[in-house]
């Protein structure tokens, strides 16, 4: 999705906007671009890399600026479509994430005023707002403008003869970077890591200003006041550290991903969620995507081990329930905290007058703020499309509130409790079979179409294993619950659908062994993952890759790393952008 940056202060702004902009790069982006104020307002933008617009800029003196990364919603990308947008007079420059829906409309009613438009973007109309409505104050202008729009906006916007950036947010993430005489602005936190550790999130109606020594917001006319935060995270944390990919390095990170977010939570004396009455008889989660893998192993997890009934909804169908359904007690997860569809379930719940939590992995998101508790996962930034480590993190965090809960004897639980905090080891096993599982990765490489199988809580970890092939390989791939391959895929099951089969040591393995024997006598090669010392699986399968022996409920820990290195090196072998993959974004802003 797009990103936004700003800037202004004492130093140079232009290698500051550039290198925030390339720490926007991994949450997707076709087109970029920049805007610098001294004496009038310069705009360079095209569809190319950072890098590249680095590369073609003059050095532009100036200490006021902006910057976008854009992924197109309206109109192509090209060189016009690009932020920084301008209005008529060319001293007023804007940078947008979000969509205005009632732009169309509203360019007809400027067109007619006299505006010329430019694009074929939603944004310009938010430069041509600001230019009708400025008489001197910008902030003013700014305010009239945004009555105006209807939608999403994060919007960030300069005119020449204005010593301060204006500011603005409804539905679309901001954050403002507090530094020593200088401030930073951006939509999200790893664009300025390398400047300040200490943000103020705007919340939506905010309208801020910005000047090098102070941030002023103002709410429907009102001085309000945004707390300053700390963020934890380091800049390192956010760029590769010798890996080839974000991706990777942040697979060989899990182990202490699992240890730092237990540790966040193993001191707790009481459960570490509130619940409505103190009880807990049932629990919606919701989430999308990857996040939504999670909600399905949570459902698993809570019905096992508090035998209540759990519902795990995918938040964008959610939305379109004619009845909202709700339950005393819901959880969204989701690992960046602003994914739209997410947020407006979240909304729609706390009005249907549920509880609403939320499983996230940035402090101060737009879900932690929604929510009325929020339960942080410690993952560190996530820079790769591909969810992984936030993934593991939230099952980890999914596994501890179900144990604080549990109905379990004091002595299944605590052995519980030891067979989690031993996951780091078994993580690390799977990771030094690393070469191993990369070779079977690079025969996966080979073909068009895959089949993933598990069963019960496994099932979605074939889920998981299946969207992380096509989302960074771009091979074609469905997961199924392994008994329903029989009632239709199987009509596609042929020497070049590899079926890769997760065989759980639960109840469920012998089902499983029986369908793999069913998948071999309709010719499809077999990759069986499977806990080690299991021998039968080794002989039935064509190839197998053996993790090692956890509980059951614990297992797609252990199982999910091998999904997430059969992907990456799948992904690499076919020389796919794996921390970029086509089409995808980051955080999906969008409904
Ligand atoms: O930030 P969220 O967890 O809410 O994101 C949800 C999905 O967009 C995300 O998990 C997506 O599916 C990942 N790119 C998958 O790797």
């Amino acid at each position: 999705m797009c990103g936004i940056v700003g800037y202004i202060g004492k130093r140079q702004a232009q290698p500051i906007l550039l290198n925030s902009l390339a720490r926007l790069e991994y949450r997707g982006y076709d087109s970029c671009g920049i805007a610098l104020a001294s004496s009038g307002v310069a705009v360079y933008k095209d569809a190319v890399r950072v890098a590249e617009l680095a590369k073609s800029l003059p050095h532009l003196e100036g200490t006021v600026g902006i910057g976008h990364t854009r992924w197109a919603t309206h109109g192509a990308p090209c060189q016009k479509n690009a932020h920084p947008h301008t209005d008529c007079t060319g001293k007023i420059a804007v940078v947008h994430n979000g969509v205005i829906t009632n732009y169309q409309q509203l360019t007809n009613q400027l067109t007619k005023e006299g505006h010329k438009f430019l694009s074929e973007t939603d944004t310009e109309v938010i430069a041509h707002l600001v230019e009708k409505y400025y008489s001197g104050n910008l902030v003013d202008a700014v305010e009239n403008a945004i009555r105006d729009i209807e939608g999403s906006y994060a919007v960030i916007v300069l005119a020449e003869d204005k010593p301060g950036i204006v500011v603005a947010r409804k539905d679309s993430p901001l954050v403002l970077g507090i530094g020593d005489r200088e401030n930073f602005i951006a939509s999200d936190v790893p664009a300025i890591l390398d400047y300040t550790n200490r943000v103020m999130y705007l919340e939506d109606g905010d309208v801020g200003v910005v000047t090098p020594d102070s941030v002023s917001i103002r709410r429907d006319g009102k001085e309000v006041v945004r707390e300053t935060q700390k963020i934890l995270w380091s800049s390192e944390e956010a760029k590769k550290g010798g890996y080839e990919h974000f991706m990777l390095k942040e697979i060989h990170e899990q182990p202490r991903v699992i240890r730092d977010t237990i540790s966040e939570y193993v001191l707790a004396t009481e459960p570490v969620l509130a619940v409505p009455d103190g009880r807990l008889d049932s629990v919606l989660l919701l989430a999308c995507g990857t996040s939504y893998h999670a909600a399905l192993v949570g459902k698993y997890v809570f019905e096992e081990l508090l035998g209540i009934p759990v519902r795990a909804e995918l938040a964008s169908e959610f939305n379109y329930f004619r009845n909202c359904l709700t339950t005393p007690l819901s959880i969204a997860i989701t690992q960046s905290g602003e994914t739209a569809d997410t947020l407006k379930a979240m909304k729609r719940l706390k009005e249907a007058g549920s509880r609403v939590a939320a499983i996230t992995n940035v402090v101060g998101s737009t879900a932690s703020r929604i929510a009325h508790q929020t339960i942080y996962t410690r993952a560190g930034p996530e820079m790769s499309v591909a969810a992984t480590k936030s993934f593991i993190a939230q099952l980890v965090a999914l596994y501890w509130l179900a144990l604080s809960f549990s109905r379990l004897d004091a002595r299944t639980a605590l052995e519980l409790k030891m067979k989690l905090r031993q996951l780091p080891e078994k993580v690390i096993e799977v990771l030094d079979n690393e070469s191993r599982i990369a070779e079977h990765a690079e025969f996966l490489a080979k073909y068009e179409d895959a089949f993933y199988i598990g069963r019960g809580i496994n099932y979605a970890i074939a889920m998981e294993g299946a969207l992380k092939l096509k989302e960074i390989a771009y091979i074609h791939s469905e997961a199924y619950a392994a008994g329903e391959l029989k009632h239709g895929p199987f009509a596609l099951l042929s020497k070049d659908t590899p079926v890769i089969a997760i065989v759980a040591d639960d109840s469920t393995r012998e089902a499983v062994l029986t369908n793999i024997k069913e998948i071999k006598a309709r010719g499809s090669p077999v990759l069986a993952v499977a806990a080690e010392g299991d021998e039968a699986i080794t002989e039935l399968a064509d190839f197998t890759i053996s993790v090692p022996d956890t509980d059951p409920v614990l297992s797609p820990i252990v199982n999910t790393v091998v999904m997430q290195l059969l992907a990456y090196y799948a992904a690499r072998k076919r020389k796919c952008p794996v921390d970029f993959p086509r089409n995808l974004a980051k955080c999906v802003t969008v409904e």
